[in-house]
């Protein structure tokens, strides 16, 4: 008789289900069964939606039966966080539908995660208002609400059923937490990125940080709405894009940064080749032809790592147009730069960082953790000449997000990067707990803009005379750069998508 995994593998390759995460590779268990010990923990974080590839008829089957034979009581226990009574009748179901013990382990998980949810935090997962939720032991669960972190009224039984939270959403991934490997990172199978650790790293408990996928991602008109910038600083950010400006989207964590670079992506011409490369794919590019990688952490025994860097550099042989790195974090900001700087422009990442000069810092010490031993001028010459443009942005304490600065990189004078802000948010003040204050262009002109008429983008209204009459009266043209927050006066942009 045809084991369950055979019959789930019959209809592999069937169109996942509405909701499911979107990945390209495919489920854990869709693959061959005897290769689940090198699969166990060698899975990337969120590999595959659990359903992508299962026979929806067995699936319907299963559920069924279980809605039949789950009573009310079993399942109030399991909303409360102990699950055990349901995922033995899980099991017991399974293993009726002949599924291997191998198997078993996965596929209770994903059938308990789609029949009851993920317990108590189930409503904060369906509350489209909740964009974070953090659980730090079993009593203190919070979450974000438009850009504000407060306690939710929900907590779990015990450290164990915090636990078994984790477990449920990891082990359809072929993923497992223990004392062995006590953090790991995950996704929901809606997309939602996942990160636990448990004691003993945890002092005080399991704690599970889950960033809420955005089923319908933010675009430029929702930032703009948000004032995170203003239109015609979006005008020029569509331009930069445009016209192949590298560019570095600076920020503290949770700022939005994963959030601009999507926004900037967008503005890729549909064209042209993408290849995106992340740790977790939060990306969601619009365009037809984008190419998205992966990292996959190393299994149990330690082997089989892709990182970011051995991707950036595979990703330059596959003829692409633009490379967006959803984070450097460590030596592949040699290999992002190197790319910027030997014909791969309009290339774009993200980084950690408190303001664009700290950035061109935190990048500094990357280049060096490639281990390349270069002296510091050579760093310094590689990211002036690679970056364009460094887009600052932060979460302020009423919870907004605003592009603070947007800085062009003007190349390196002595030893020392020239940075010039082009756009600069200045807070005015607090009122009613909402942070006051407005977007200003600093009125100096950007070196970029001739790339931008070189381009085609922009076009000057003004004669190099009035240009001249305008810089000599600083003051008006600074007034007038400020009252607009518009760039760049006499600037007209021509081709927007
Ligand atoms: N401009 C914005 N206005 C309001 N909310 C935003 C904005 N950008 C992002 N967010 C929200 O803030 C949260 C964090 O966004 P995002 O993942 O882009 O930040 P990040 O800086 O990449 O975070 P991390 O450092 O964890 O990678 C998300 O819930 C997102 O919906
Ligand atoms: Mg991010």
């Amino acid at each position: 008789m045809p084991g369950l995994y055979e019959r789930l593998q019959k209809t592999a390759g069937a169109a996942a289900p509405a909701g499911s995460a979107p990945r390209t590779a495919g489920a854990p268990w869709a693959r061959e069964p005897e290769a689940a010990p090198e699969r166990e923990g060698g899975a990337a974080p969120g590999t595959a939606a659990p359903w992508s590839g299962v026979d929806p008829e067995l699936k319907a089957r299963v559920k069924q039966r279980l809605a039949e034979e789950l009573d009310a009581e079993t399942l109030e226990r399991a909303q409360r966080g102990d699950d055990r009574p349901v995922k033995e009748a899980i099991a017991a179901i399974l293993r009726a539908e002949g599924a291997s013990p191998l198997e078993l382990g996965r596929l209770t998980a994903a059938l308990y995660a789609e029949v009851l949810g993920f317990g108590p935090i189930q409503p904060l997962l369906d509350d489209p208002d909740v964009s974070e939720i953090m659980i730090n032991g079993p009593r203190h669960v919070y979450v974000e609400r438009h850009g504000r972190l407060q306690r939710a009224p929900v907590r779990f039984e015990d450290d164990e059923a915090v636990l078994r939270l984790i477990e449920r959403i990891v082990a359809p991934l072929g993923r497992r937490i223990d004392e062995a490997s006590p953090m790991v990172d995950a996704r929901l199978p809606d997309g939602s990125r996942v990160n636990a650790i448990i004691p003993p790293l945890a002092i005080d408990g399991p704690a599970v940080t889950i960033r809420k996928f955005a089923r319908d991602p933010f675009g430029i008109d929702d930032l703009i709405r948000f004032g995170t910038l203003t239109p015609e600083m979006a005008e020029v950010l569509r331009a930069c894009v445009q016209a192949r400006l590298n560019i570095l989207v600076s920020g503290s964590t949770g700022s939005g940064k994963t959030t601009t670079l999507n926004v900037l992506s967008s503005f890729i011409p549909p064209d042209e080749r993408i290849v995106t490369i992340e740790d977790a794919a939060e990306l969601q590019l619009r365009q037809e032809h984008v190419v998205r990688l992966e990292t996959r952490p190393p299994n149990l025994e330690g082997r089989g790592e892709i990182a970011i860097r051995q991707l950036v550099r595979n990703a330059l042989r596959m003829r692409p147009d633009r490379i967006v790195v959803g984070e450097v974090r460590g030596g592949e900001a040699l290999d992002m730069l190197q790319a910027m700087n030997t014909g791969h422009d309009g290339s774009l990442t993200t980084v950690h960082a408190n303001s664009p000069r700290d950035a061109l810092s935190r990048l500094e010490t990357m280049v060096l953790m490639a281990g390349m031993d270069l002296p510091v001028r050579a760093i310094r010459e590689q990211i002036a000449s690679a970056l364009d443009l460094i887009v600052h942005q932060a979460r302020l304490r009423d919870g907004t997000r605003k592009i603070l600065y947007i800085t062009e990189v003007q190349g390196l004078e002595g030893d020392v990067i020239v940075l010039q802000d082009v756009f600069r948010y200045v807070q005015t003040g607090v009122e009613d707990g909402r942070v006051r204050g407005d977007f200003r262009a600093t009125g100096v002109r950007p070196r970029f803009s001739e790339r931008l008429a070189a381009a085609g983008i922009v076009q000057s209204t003004r004669t190099r005379k009035t240009e001249r009459r305008r810089a000599s009266k600083r003051r008006g043209f600074a007034s007038e750069f400020s009252r607009t927050a518009g760039w760049p006066p006499g600037w007209r942009v021509l081709s927007c998508m």
